[in-house]
C-alpha cells in the first residue's frame, strides 16, 4: 500500500468517482481528491508519486472540459493510472486519449482500465455498477498495479483506440427545468460549464455551452430536471438493449 495518492476525476453524476475510489482504496492510505468538475477551483498539482485519474465516456471520448483540466498537469515523470468509465455501450477511443493527455502533461500511463458504470442517461443500463463483482476486480487490478510500481518495470502499456480518434458528441440540446422548480439554483452551482442561469425567476440553459453531462439532472433535489422527453425516449430506445448485457471491465498492464 502506498502512503498517498492523488486522485483527478471528472464525475456529473458520481459513477466515474465511486469506480475510482474503489481502486484509491486498494492503492494508498490517503487519497486527495480533486473534482475536475468544479469550474473556479484551480487544479492543484499532485505531491504524490503516483495519481489516479478518471473520466466518464461520452461518445466514445473523454469529456472536452475534463482533458481540458488536465493539460495543466505537469507529470514531471510522476506515474500515472487512468480510467475511463462508460455505460457498457462502448468506450471506443477515450483511454487512448485520455492515456495521451496524461502523456502530454509528462506522466508515464503505468496502468489503465476501462470500468463499466450505470448509465448515466438510461440507469436501467449497467443499472447498480460498479457492483461487488466489479469492486473485487478493481481490488485485484489495485494489487496488480502495487506489484507493477514495486517492480518499476517501464513496459509502455496498450489500450484499444485510434487516431485519429472518432468525431466528439455535439447535440445542440440541454435539459429543461419542469414546473416543480423550486429556484434553488443547485442546478447553476454544479454545471461543469457554466451552462446554467437563473434569469428573470427562470432557469435557462445555454443548449451551445451544455455538454448533457447530467450533473443538474442528478443534483436537483426536487427532480425538476430532465432531458428534453423526446431525447431521453430516443436513447431508451438506442440503448435499451443493453440493459441485459454485463460487460466486462478491462485492465491493462
Ligand atoms: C452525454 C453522454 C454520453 C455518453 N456516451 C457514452 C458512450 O459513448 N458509451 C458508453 O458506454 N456510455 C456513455 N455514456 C454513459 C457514461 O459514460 C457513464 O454513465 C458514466 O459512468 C457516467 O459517469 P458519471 O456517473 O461519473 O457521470 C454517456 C453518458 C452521457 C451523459
Amino acid at each position: 500500500m502506498l502512503d498517498k495518492t492523488g486522485f483527478y476525476y471528472f464525475s456529473p453524476t458520481g459513477g466515474t468517482k465511486r469506480a475510482g475510489e474503489i481502486l484509491c482504496g486498494g492503492i494508498a492510505k490517503d487519497v486527495r481528491l480533486t473534482d475536475l468538475g468544479q469550474r473556479d477551483q484551480a487544479v492543484e498539482q499532485p505531491d504524490s508519486d503516483l495519481v489516479v485519474v478518471a473520466a466518464p465516456v461520452f461518445g466514445g471520448r473523454i469529456p472536452a472540459i475534463a482533458a481540458e483540466r488536465l493539460r495543466g498537469l505537469d507529470g514531471h515523470g510522476k506515474k500515472a493510472v487512468t480510467l475511463a468509465v462508460y455505460g457498457v455501450r462502448a468506450y471506443e477511443d477515450a483511454l487512448l486519449e485520455l492515456n495521451d493527455v496524461m502523456e502530454a502533461c509528462g506522466f508515464q500511463v503505468t496502468a489503465s482500465a476501462a470500468l463499466v458504470a450505470q448509465h448515466s442517461i438510461v440507469p436501467e443500463v449497467g443499472q447498480g455498477r460498479p457492483d461487488k463483482e466489479d469492486e473485487t476486480e478493481i481490488l485485484d487490478f489495485a494489487k496488480k498495479v502495487l506489484d507493477k510500481l514495486e517492480k518499476d518495470t517501464k513496459d509502455p502499456i496498450k489500450v484499444p483506440g485510434s487516431h485519429p480518434y472518432k468525431d466528439g458528441m455535439s447535440m445542440a440540446v440541454s435539459p429543461i427545468s419542469l414546473p416543480a422548480c423550486v429556484q434553488c439554483r443547485k442546478c447553476a452551482a454544479i454545471c461543469p460549464v457554466g451552462a446554467v442561469q437563473l434569469e428573470k425567476d427562470a432557469v435557462v440553459t445555454d443548449p451551445e455551452k451544455c455538454i448533457l453531462c447530467m450533473a443538474c439532472t442528478a443534483a436537483c433535489p426536487e427532480h425538476a430536471r430532465i432531458l428534453p422527453p423526446p431525447l431521453q425516449e430516443g436513447m431508451v430506445q438506442k440503448l435499451g438493449a443493453l440493459k441485459d448485457v454485463r460487460r466486462e471491465n478491462e485492465f491493462f498492464l
